[in-house]
């Protein structure tokens, strides 16, 4: 492995407007570069460089990286050549030993080689299909064509326990089992995971492939077996079929989402092109960030049974939080014992798609109607019960119309005037922690951002923050600082973005010469933390250079100091006064009287 600080040196050194303008013009749009996307076919330009942060992004693909990002997406090159030549072009020299042990791949270097056996073991596939009569038999049996089947690069895993050994002559290498080609069974045996299967890649949204799953042709456990998840596979996060969907689903403005693989490859056989699917399982956050960044229609379209029913109430909770006023998000659901393959396949294309005309239930809808299936509310009990089961639904909306429209229609079904609503949820919209000037986020109509979210935005916008907040100069700084590392991981910041806010937090603390998100993000991009760094890192792309940066943390900053204080005091109120030691009740006389943050800004 290249060791991460000379990463972090090497992007600190490099300008990545130098790097991307070799290979793309740019223009000048404000703070920003712009220019046609290289990663994928546009008429107007959505491809975005920020000089001040050192990274790249594309609003309509999602294409996002540093200048090394960039040399291996748009120059193929792998990471080790993409680091050797950004040193080359600012005069460093990648330290040796290190280089040799990252062109090793039993060392575990980067993820490179574990996307060139994929890819390689995906040509295999696809050409023992060719050879297999009875998996193409299969699969025209199910209605597909040849050009729908290469589209989606379809293949077929050859009976036998070590087919792949035919293409890769060291079989033990670890990178197949690290990419989850290769399974290492007991007494050192190894073996292919996938053997007699119908082969599905799955790729990631750049288009390389990341894993596969493969469908028995006849009958047999499991029906589908999918890769594991791996350094570059993980299922919550990526939806099959995107890359193929993406120009259909840019074309339509809408994005449908189902079950299986199948569903998608049908769905394209019948020309809907605008499918993905989650893998059959639940549909994450994250998900619903990537499909409500994709278009502003998303639908899901799942099974019309029972297990269907409950993979869309799961989706409609993991949805609520990232919905925005001006995006629609709808339920079909199709008649019981059908899928969107079988649907399909009988309607047509005209019959789906009268049905996405004509059936979808709106988010709003099902929600309503899935709490008022489960309360009777002819009873006052019953109606207590809905509300208080809407709740906690309704707080995750931060989308303040649809939340505000929601909260009417509970308490029209409840026969509660607005102000009786408002004395048991508390008044809408609520945002708890608001922060004084909301920063601009993509997504307009949002309510501020949370407190640790807002503070991971500034420390994404300017890490040097830190280290000025950090330094003994800065009165009484040190201890903020402190104060938000101690406030992470209790209760109520125990979330991704407290656990994200400390991590960045410490790893600035530790690396005072970041100074921009490029080196950060990327530090961070393989953690658990990538995601929302990355969607953090969009979010502040927009903010403008005179972006009041100083001010807003010193405010953020505040309110934490706030927060701890009202514990404080909760704490020592919660023991009764009469039980309080003098000094304790000194202590809380002190927190009371403390200036509040207007004053204290004055100051
Ligand atoms: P379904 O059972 O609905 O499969 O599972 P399907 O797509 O309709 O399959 P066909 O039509 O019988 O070929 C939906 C998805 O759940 C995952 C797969 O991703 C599948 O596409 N699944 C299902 C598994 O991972 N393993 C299984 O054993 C079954
Ligand atoms: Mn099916």
């Amino acid at each position: 492995m290249i060791p991460q600080s000379f990463v972090e040196d090497l992007l600190m050194r490099v300008d990545i407007v130098d790097v991307v303008e070799r290979y793309v013009p740019l223009k000048k749009a404000g703070a920003n570069l712009v220019a046609r996307c290289p990663f994928h076919q546009e008429k107007s330009p959505s491809f975005t460089v920020s000089p001040t942060k050192q990274f790249y992004h594309c609003f309509g693909c999602g294409a996002h990286g540093s200048a090394i990002t960039f040399l291996m997406e748009h120059g193929g090159l792998g990471f080790v050549e993409a680091v050797r030549e950004l040193a080359g072009s600012v005069g460093m020299t990648v330290p040796e030993e290190s280089l040799r042990a990252a062109r090793d791949p039993h060392a575990g270097a980067g993820t490179q080689p574990l996307y060139e056996a994929l890819a390689r073991a995906a040509q295999y596939y696809r050409q023992s299909l060719k050879q297999s009569e009875a998996a193409i038999a299969y699969l025209k049996g199910r209605g597909l064509s040849g050009e729908v089947a290469a589209r989606f690069g379809i293949g077929y895993a050859p009976g036998g326990w070590q087919a792949l050994a035919q293409v890769f002559p060291d079989y033990r290498a670890t990178v197949l089992e690290q990419c989850g080609l290769v399974i290492a069974g007991e007494q050192d045996k190894r073996y292919d995971r996938f053997r007699d299967r119908i082969m599905f890649p799955i790729q990631d949204r750049r288009g390389q492939i990341i894993g596969f799953g493969g469908r028995v042709l006849a009958h047999g456990e499991p029906k589908y077996l999918n890769s594991p998840e791996t350094a570059l596979f993980e299922k919550g996060r990526e939806l099959y079929g995107l890359p193929q969907a993406r120009p259909s689903i840019r074309a339509q403005g809408r994005v449908l989402v189902v079950e299986g693989y199948m569903d998608v490859v049908a769905l394209a056989q019948h020309g809907i092109g605008y499918a993905v699917a989650t893998l059959g399982t639940a549909t994450t956050a994250i998900h619903a960030q990537t499909l409500l960044r994709l278009a502003d229609e998303v639908i899901f379209c799942f099974d019309g049974d029972a297990a269907g029913r409950r993979a869309a109430w799961r989706a409609l909770e993991n949805t609520l939080a990232e919905l925005a006023d001006g995006k629609q998000v709808g339920f079909l659901f199709l008649p019981e014992a059908d899928d969107p393959d079988t649907f399909v396949r009988r309607e047509g294309r005209e019959g789906f798609e009268g049905a996405l005309r004509e059936r979808v239930m709106p988010l709003s809808s099902f929600l309503i109607e899935e709490l008022r299936g489960r309360r009777d509310l002819g009873s006052e009990e019953g109606r207590a019960n809905f509300l208080a089961l809407a709740k906690p639904l309704l707080e995750k909306i931060r989308a303040p119309g649809l939340r505000l429209m929601l909260r009417k229609r509970a308490a029209e079904l409840t026969g509660l005037q607005a102000d009786e609503l408002s004395s048991l949820y508390g008044p809408a919209p609520t945002a708890p922690l608001r922060v004084a000037a909301p920063a601009p986020t993509r997504r307009a109509g949002r309510v501020a951002p949370s407190l640790a979210r807002k503070l991971l935005q500034l420390l994404v916008f300017e890490p040097r923050l830190v280290e000025a907040y950090g330094a003994d100069g800065a009165a009484g700084a040190r201890s903020h600082l402190a104060d938000v590392l101690s406030l992470c991981g209790r209760s109520g910041w125990c979330g991704g973005e407290a656990q994200a806010l400390k991590a960045v937090l410490e790893f600035l603390r530790d690396h005072p010469q970041i100074s921009h998100a490029g080196p950060l993000v990327e530090h961070f991009r393989e953690t658990g933390h990538g995601a929302l760094l990355y969607q953090v890192e969009q979010e502040v792309l927009q903010w403008g250079e005179d972006f009041a940066v100083k001010q807003e943390f010193q405010g953020a900053l505040d309110q934490v100091e706030a927060l701890l204080r009202h514990e404080k005091i909760d704490a020592l109120r919660q023991k009764g006064l009469g039980a309080l030691t003098s000094e304790e009740r000194q202590l809380l006389q002190r927190l009371l009287r403390e200036p509040g943050q207007a004053e204290k800004n004055q100051g």
